[in-house]
């Protein structure tokens, strides 16, 4: 497993392989692995000839009062895993070299951050917009793997790919999910015991209004409000949203006739977590 730490050793490393006529698939990360990371690994092995993996804590994607400074980090162990998993490649660039002095270009999208995260989270979707229009440059994939996990995240990278014109193809990897339910996350190692068991409150709302919608009810203000109060009996919870929306478009459904993305943000003590369901109509 080659590990590259210049964006000049990256895109001279892509270069060669594409020569030699290889694919490469890149999934974009900021570490600290878990198998929700591992699962878009082993997702992207048969589809290339090239396994790359970026491992970057993006700083542009932080807003002032978030947690940049204690993002968790194990790069060791991350190397162990990504070898496990067939991994040919890691690109693991300083901010310097991602960021060098006078950086001023940003990627901001229009229209779909203006939802669900992004309206909490102001400068987030730029920075993550920014990170990856840089990292496909850099490592010339021909496919990149997102999670589901982030699902505004991967709307507006589909959404990028296609308005800049990135010949690459993007694909979407499943939530993966702890025994219990909880959505894998590195955050949740922010979590104490007590947390930790508020924080199955997430993926229990999104089986309650799976279970609402099977029996017929079609009003999402109903369900949200059954969730609320659902997730206000857990200690430490702080609700950010819980919103119906269009999958493709990210705008709010008054009324829950297709299939609809139910997204939840909720802060359990310091930790913000998120996690979302493709819920289909049951007449589908
Ligand atoms: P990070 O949070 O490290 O996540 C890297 C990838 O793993 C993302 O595509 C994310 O959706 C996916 N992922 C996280 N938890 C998952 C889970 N439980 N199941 C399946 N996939 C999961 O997302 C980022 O990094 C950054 O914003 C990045 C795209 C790298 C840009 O900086």
């Amino acid at each position: 497993m080659d590990i590259l730490k210049t964006k000049s050793a990256m895109q001279e490393w892509s270069k060669k392989k594409k020569k030699e006529s290889k694919t490469v698939c890149l999934v974009p990360t900021m570490g600290y692995f878990h198998q929700g990371h591992i699962s878009l690994m082993e997702k992207g092995k048969p589809l290339c000839d090239e396994l790359v993996v970026s491992i970057f804590v993006n700083p542009t994607q932080f807003g002032p009062n978030e947690d940049l400074d204690s993002y968790p980090s194990n790069i060791e162990n991350d190397l162990a895993l990504a070898k496990k998993a067939g991994v040919t490649a890691v690109f693991l660039p300083s901010k310097k070299t991602v960021y060098p002095e006078k950086f001023q270009t940003e990627i901001k999208l229009q229209y779909l951050p203006g939802f669900l995260c992004g309206k909490f989270r102001p400068v987030h979707f730029s920075g993550v917009a920014t990170v990856v229009t840089k990292l496909f440059n850099i490592v010339m994939p021909d496919i990149a793997i997102f999670g589901q996990k982030d699902y505004q995240q991967l709307q507006i990278i589909r959404q990028l790919t296609l308005d800049l014109d990135f010949d690459i193809k993007i694909i979407a990897g499943n939530i993966i999910r702890e025994k219990d339910g909880l959505a894998m996350s590195s955050r949740n190692a922010y979590l104490s015991k007590l947390q930790r068991s508020s924080a199955l409150s997430l993926s229990k709302s999104l089986n309650l209004a799976k279970e609402l919608i099977a029996r017929g009810e079609k009003n999402p203000v109903a369900i949200k409000n059954q969730i609320e109060t659902f997730i206000c009996t857990f200690p430490e919870t702080t609700i950010e949203y819980i919103s119906f929306c269009n999958p493709k478009t990210l705008e709010a459904v008054d009324s829950i006739e297709h299939q609809v993305l139910l997204a939840i943000a909720v802060k359990v003590g310091k930790t913000r977590l998120i996690d979302n369901a493709l819920i289909d109509h049951p007449a589908q």
